[in-house]
């Protein structure tokens, strides 16, 4: 000991002299290889399996400057003179998916995820944007100071585009200026639950706060989020709380069901000539497909501004076969019957349900409880974010979807409900945000397969067997993920709305 503490006391006039060196440096500018595993930014994307707004076609995406400088079909290789080609043969070249729901938990709870590890798995998994959800961060962003926390967490952190949305809360739907305010700085719309969220600094709104709510969103034709179950009152269940069917009880359909009718006396408001007009409601994770989906088709045909997603784990699973125990699966609202999980696919399928996000929200393995597998009492959310693209696809395909819907429900759809119109399709001039990959390829989803989730292990996917391997995955023509590769990601700005 006495040996090494002497070393050490020798080198500290090295040290020294290294840190003033660095302090004397001003921090460098990312270069390019920093933010790019490509050493040149204009190319040449060429496939046999291109989807675009037109069809999936044959051809190639040439990119320059980080957007999309042209689509060709044939004859786009006398276009290409002296330019570098990367050439992906058979493999599906797509819009990077955005997902509209990931709660990456940073600032204040990193310890569950966290913006580099959320992101870097989102890059593996064909994601190009994320749209971080504000509560499950400590502070919670319902203001522009908390939302200035959230800006400097995520700079030069993350490894794919990220924006976020604020949160509508008690203490901010009623004052205007707190409401414009976060508008203003940048959030892309607001995000508000009718029941408990489940976290203290987030508390939940009735349809006052909303109708209000939306007054302010439309002025900005910006939308908002809403958590749509009302907690009433339940029978005493007594029964077992490690048995899946208990938990299922705690949240009957009818919760779903009682907000959304709620939500519909206001979102009247926003229809064409009405007083919330340029608002727009969307509905988060919907599980039930039964009254609730009815009611929201009901208000589309009258004409209001709506529109609602589900999640991969409502489509994937069902409560008949979740085990004992198993809190992995745990979520709100839950999963439900596999009845009901047909009756989500039909709608999806129809359009009736507009789009798809992951509602990607971990926490650290001791709060899933594993040991007690007590269902009523272990944290609610569902951690899936690098497996959305291949979890969507292998379940989807017995309905016989089709590339260019799992664009539309990932790409097209979200961008354009958070409003970034350079995104959510390959066409010319937007961004070139894409994803490579080969959907006949299988995997193994184990301990063994490359996973960038902070806790993989209370993932629900964890070991299923999958269909869809990412090869590639580029931000704005960055190359940010190449065969469990990440850029440094240096050059990760946040997008805020402009
Ligand atoms: C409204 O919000 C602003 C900005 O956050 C704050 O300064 C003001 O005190 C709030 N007004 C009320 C009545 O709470
Ligand atoms: C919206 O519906 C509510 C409840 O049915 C009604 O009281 C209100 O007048 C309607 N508002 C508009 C703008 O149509
Ligand atoms: C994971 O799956 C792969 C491919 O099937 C297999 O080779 C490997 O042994 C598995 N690893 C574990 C830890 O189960
Ligand atoms: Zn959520």
């Amino acid at each position: 000991m006495e040996g090494l503490k002497w070393s050490l006391l020798a080198l500290l006039p090295l040290l020294a002299s290294v840190i003033l060196f660095y302090m004397k440096t001003p921090p460098q500018k990312p270069s390019h290889s920093e933010c790019s595993l490509l050493d040149h930014n204009d190319f040449w994307i060429s496939s046999k399996r291109i989807v675009t707004p037109k069809g999936v076609i044959s051809g190639a995406v040439e990119v320059k400057g980080g957007n999309i400088a042209s689509v060709m079909e044939e004859d786009w290789q006398e276009n290409v003179g002296t330019g570098q080609v990367i050439d992906y043969g058979e493999a599906v070249v797509m819009p990077g998916l955005i997902d509209v729901h990931a709660h990456l938990d940073d600032p204040g709870r990193t310890e569950w995820e966290g913006f580099p590890s959320g992101t870097r798995a989102a890059a593996a998994g064909g994601l190009t944007t994320l749209v971080d959800m504000p509560l499950n961060s400590f502070p919670s962003t319902v203001s522009e100071e908390t939302f200035e926390l959230k800006i400097k967490a995520a700079a030069k952190r993350i490894y794919v585009d990220v924006g976020f949305w604020g949160g509508l809360v008690p203490e901010n739907a009623f004052n205007g200026s707190a409401l414009e305010g976060l508008l203003k700085a940048g959030v892309l719309g607001l995000k508000s639950f009718m029941c408990p969220s489940g976290i203290n600094d987030f508390p939940m709104t009735n349809a006052g706060h909303i109708k209000e709510g939306l007054s302010i969103l439309a002025k900005y034709r910006r939308p908002l989020l809403v958590h749509a179950e009302i907690q009433r009152e339940l029978e005493d269940i007594a029964d077992d709380p490690r048995s899946y069917s208990t938990y299922l009880k705690t949240r009957p359909a009818s919760w779903e069901e009682a907000a959304i009718r709620e939500l519909l006396t206001v979102t009247n408001s926003t229809r064409a000539g009405g007083p919330a007009e340029g608002a727009h409601l969307h509905i988060v994770h919907l599980s039930d497909a039964r009254s609730s989906l009815d009611l929201i088709k009901e208000a589309k045909n009258s004409g209001d501004s709506i529109t609602v997603e589900t999640c991969p784990h409502y489509l994937a699973f069902s409560a008949e076969e979740i085990h004992d125990g198993d809190t992995r699966f745990k979520c709100a609202p839950p999963i439900r019957d596999a009845a009901n999980r047909e009756k989500l696919w039909g709608a999806l399928m129809d359009g009736h349900i507009d789009m798809l996000s992951s509602d990607h929200s971990p926490t650290v393995p001791e709060l899933k409880l594993f040991n007690d597998g007590n269902f009523l009492k272990a944290w609610g959310g569902i951690s899936s974010l690098q497996f959305v693209l291949p979890v969507t696809w292998s379940y989807g395909r017995k309905y016989g979807m089709t590339l260019e819907q799992l664009a539309s429900w990932w790409s097209e759809k979200p961008a354009k409900l958070a409003g970034l119109d350079l995104k959510g399709a390959i066409a010319i001039g937007n961004h070139a945000d894409i994803v490579v990959w080969e959907p006949e390829v299988e995997f193994d989803l184990n301990d063994s397969h490359p996973t960038y989730v902070k806790h993989p292990s209370i993932s629900a996917y964890m070991g299923s067997r999958l269909s869809g391997k990412v090869l590639a995955t580029f931000v704005r023509g960055n190359l940010v993920y190449k065969e469990g590769k990440h850029a440094l990601a240096a050059c990760g700005v946040p997008i805020l709305a402009r």
